[in-house]
Parts: C-alpha cells; structure tokens; sequence
C-alpha cells in the first residue's frame, strides 16, 4: 500500500492557523478533492473537527478520524486510536493508496517515523502568520511532477503543486 500525504505548505512552513487553513486557494482545494476523491483519509481530531460542518464527512471518501479519546463520535467517518490503527483500517480494505491530510501531528508523526512514500505538497508562495507547522521532510524526494499556479483574484498567493516520492 502507498502511504501518501497531502499537505498545502507555506515557505515558512505555516500550515494552520487557529484551527484552520490561514489561505483561501480555491483551485488547491479543487487539487485535493480530485486527489483524495474515492480514497480513504485520514485526519488527525483537530483538523477534522477545522472542516465545515457542511463539508464533514469528505464526501465519497473513507474518512478515518485518529484520536485517543475512547468516546469519540464522529458520524459518518470511522474512528480509530492511533496512526497504525487507521493505516491497518486501510491496509484490510485493501486499498493501493492511503492519503493522511493532516494536520501537523499526523504529518509529523508519519513523517518522523518514515511511513511516507509519496507526498502530494503544494507549496504556497509567501509567509503568513500560523501556529501549526509541517515538518522536515529531510533527504531522499525525488519530484516527479509539478505545476506553477500564478495569485489571482481569488488566489492571493501563488502557489506550485507537486508530487515527491521516496
Ligand atoms: N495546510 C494543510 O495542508 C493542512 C492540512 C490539514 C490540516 N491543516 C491545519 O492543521 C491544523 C490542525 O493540526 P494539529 O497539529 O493542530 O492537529 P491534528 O494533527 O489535526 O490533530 C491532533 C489530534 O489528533 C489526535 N492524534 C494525533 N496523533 C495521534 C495518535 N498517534 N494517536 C491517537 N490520536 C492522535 C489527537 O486527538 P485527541 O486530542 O482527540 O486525542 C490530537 O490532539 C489546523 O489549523 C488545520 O487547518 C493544514
């Protein structure tokens, strides 16, 4: 199983600010939906709880919710308590690709212990103000695709998308 991670990061290394994304960038939403679309994903309680009720579940997606608080509901979505625990929720469904969409302990956790082989990583161009970073990714990507977004009206920043495997 491919064991993918989809993260929109700022060249500061901003992922979140107070709970949320600290951008709007439409097409890099449309980038994830197309991406994650029909998978199983898995998201750390707070990012989960960061999307729009509206949007919750991620609609045709498997969504794996990691917490260790035993209690914890979420409908529509699967709860597990760990990392392993939802990699093994997919690993049993016998799925080709996994995707963990964050937010910053999840990917630091999946990132620090080597369980990434392909990172979807779309770079925003600026610096804004957040409170939740991704982590090193250290040495050994190799890019395999990507694509430059010029900022536009609905776009405040640039932003390039790309594919990095291991
Ligand atoms: N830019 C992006 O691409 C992107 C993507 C996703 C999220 N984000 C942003 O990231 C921020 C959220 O990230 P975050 O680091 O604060 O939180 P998070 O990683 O989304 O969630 C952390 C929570 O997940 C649970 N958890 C984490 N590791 C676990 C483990 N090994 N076993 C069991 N449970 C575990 C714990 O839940 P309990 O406390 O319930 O036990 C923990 O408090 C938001 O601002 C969001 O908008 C950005």
């Amino acid at each position: 199983m491919i064991i993918s991670a989809i993260a929109a990061v700022a060249e500061n290394g901003v992922i979140g600010k107070d709970g949320q994304l600290p951008w709007s960038l439409p097409d890099d939403m449309k980038f994830f939906q197309r991406t994650t679309l029909n998978h199983h994903v898995i998201s750390g309680r707070k990012n989960y709880e960061g999307i729009p009720d509206r949007f919750r579940p991620l609609r045709d997606r498997v969504n794996l919710v990691v917490t260790r608080d035993q209690d914890y509901k979420a409908p529509g979505a699967t709860v597990c308590h760990s990392l392993d625990a939802a990699l093994e929720v997919a690993r049993n469904a016998q799925v080709k690709e996994v995707f963990i969409i964050g937010g910053g302990q999840l990917y630091k956790e999946a990132i620090d212990r080597n369980l990434i082989n392909r990172l979807y990583l779309t770079t925003v161009h600026g610096k804004p103000a957040g409170d939740v970073f991704f982590p090193e990714i250290g040495k050994g990507w190799k890019e395999v695709w990507s694509e430059k977004h010029k900022a536009d009206e609905r776009h405040k920043y640039a932003f390039t998308f790309a594919v990095l495997q291991k």
